[in-house]
């Protein structure tokens, strides 16, 4: 199963980037075209049961590498978070603090409409501070986010407990 497949071809990598931090390379997913649509799909299939969202909102830098080919296959918009600096025009920004850090999200001020039904895509969940951060953006926007969508969550780590009321789709659960 779809499982059983990603939990094949991640890669754990010790100290990285940090000493202490377990780092999960989840690059070897893209080489395999199929896995790549099935785990997209299988995400999509789970939002679809919530509502069908208006908006992807894709986290730098691994959330783009799934959020528009998931976009696509809802035929919904999608919709870029960048670190500081990155995004030209006007942005809404937030501080947070990951895992092994802190860092700041841009969005940009029209990129998200009042009532826009969101889901927020990234790669993976860890301490739930990336993600508590980007539906902040979209917050500010009066969009309403109506999931998280992630491919592997690090359950040991309690991320869900930030993200409150918000469902949260993981496919791959360590704990
Ligand atoms: C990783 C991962 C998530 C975030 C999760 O990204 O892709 O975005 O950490 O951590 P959290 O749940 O503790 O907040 P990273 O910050 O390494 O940024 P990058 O994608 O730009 O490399």
């Amino acid at each position: 199963d779809i499982i059983s497949r990603l939990s094949l071809v991640v890669k754990d990598c010790p100290d990285f980037p940090r000493k202490g931090i377990l780092f999960k390379d989840i690059m070897p997913i893209f080489k395999d075209p199929d896995l790549v649509k099935d785990t997209c799909q299988t995400l999509v299939d789970k939002i679809s049961e919530i509502e069908k969202p208006d908006v992807i909102v894709g986290i730098e830098a691994r959330g783009f590498l799934i959020g528009p080919i998931m976009a696509q296959q809802l035929n919904a918009k999608f919709v870029p978070i960048r670190k500081k600096g990155k995004l030209p025009r006007e942005c809404y920004s937030v501080k947070y603090e990951k895992e092994y850090g802190f860092d700041e999200f841009d969005m940009q001020i029209d990129a998200l409409e009042e009532n826009d039904k969101v889901v927020i895509v990234d790669d993976l969940l860890a301490t739930g501070g990336t993600l508590e951060a980007a539906k902040m953006l979209c917050d500010k926007s009066g969009a309403k986010v109506i999931a998280h969508s992630v491919i592997f969550e690090l359950e040991f780590l309690n991320g869900r407990d930030k993200l409150k009321d918000t469902p949260v789709i993981s496919l791959v659960r360590y704990n």
